[in-house]
């Protein structure tokens, strides 16, 4: 069975308190509630692009426990198709997710556990749905590696390849030249071309700066100032979108990865792919919770009107 989107990446336990703020370190505070949700930017993206009306394979480890019990659940009812590996000797990953009350914004700890030990051999296991699909997405979360070679293969096979190279790293050299678009946020593009990115003059910047080191284009994610894309062809704003009082935004890259890889999966022109998975993540932001959060299909087209 062959998939328009193949992603490759982590599912994370995300374990989400709010609380007012972060403790310091030696100090206990009362939080206001804790939950307990399916995160992980690889498997947040895929349950997205599955909502979002894709047909998607999602490529991982993860281990047989409570948390890869939580993991499978969650892509059966997304309808994701798992193609990855179940491992019976480390945990399923798990996340510290601190959300702010007062604007929903987000830090994280994020242990891969079991999407941690993702290998060259395993990703060369997974040739067939790569090379079969449209469109290849993954992040950073699993080994650097790992992604070179899952690129690398897309590349080959004539599919189209989309890094959002979040969390934030350096990458190995030759890896830019495997992307046909990277989805960096500020502070990722920041990280990736050593200028500083706060406005859409310095995203384009930053966009043009990644297209010398390789890249194929960029499209620079910038919250609610909405995204900008970065080609050779063109250059476009989509401004930022509400869909309604922020919140919780954990996930909200990840909803527009997975809404952008549907849209470019179908053929959609980029200024429209841009604008559905700027819609993708609004909605997401309006909810609590990652994977949770992602919208359906008709709620992103009511949403675009
Ligand atoms: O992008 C948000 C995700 O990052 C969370 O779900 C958490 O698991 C971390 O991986
Ligand atoms: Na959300």
């Amino acid at each position: 069975m062959t998939h328009d989107v193949a992603i490759l990446g982590i599912f994370a336990a995300d374990t989400a308190y709010r609380a007012a703020r972060m403790p310091a370190m030696g100090e206990t505070i009362l939080g206001d509630s804790f939950a307990l949700n399916p995160g992980g930017k690889g498997s947040n993206q895929s349950v997205a692009a599955a909502r979002a009306g894709g047909s998607v394979a999602f490529l991982s480890r993860i281990g047989k426990d409570t948390f890869g019990q939580l993991a499978l659940d969650t892509w059966r009812e997304a309808g994701v198709t798992f193609a990855g590996l179940s491992d019976p000797e480390h945990p399923t990953g798990a996340a510290f997710i601190f959300v702010d009350s007062a604007s929903g914004d987000n830090s994280i700890i994020v242990a891969p556990g079991a999407a941690g030990q993702i290998s060259v051999a395993d990703v060369e296991g997974w040739a067939e749905a790569i090379s079969s699909a449209t469109i290849f997405l993954c992040q950073l979360e699993q080994p650097l590696d790992a992604a070179f070679r899952a690129l690398e293969i897309a590349q080959n096979a004539g599919v189209r390849t989309i890094l959002n190279p979040a969390p934030a790293t350096d990458l190995p050299d030759g890896m830019l030249g495997l992307c046909d678009l990277i989805t960096p946020n500020e502070s990722e593009a920041e990280r990736l071309t050593g200028g500083r990115v706060t406005d859409i003059a310095s995203a384009e910047a930053a966009g043009r700066n990644l297209m010398d080191q390789g890249a194929g284009a960029a499209i620079v994610t910038m919250g609610e100032a909405g995204a900008l894309y970065v080609g050779r062809d063109a250059v476009s704003h989509v401004p930022g979108l509400s869909a309604g009082p922020v919140i919780e935004t954990t996930g909200a890259g990840d909803a527009f990865n997975g809404g952008l890889a549907v849209a470019l999966a179908e053929g959609m022109p980029m200024d429209r792919a841009l604008r559905f998975a700027n819609a993708t993540a609004a909605i997401s932001v309006t909810r609590a919770g990652a994977a949770p959060s992602m919208p359906a299909r008709t709620e992103i087209e009511a949403l675009l009107g």
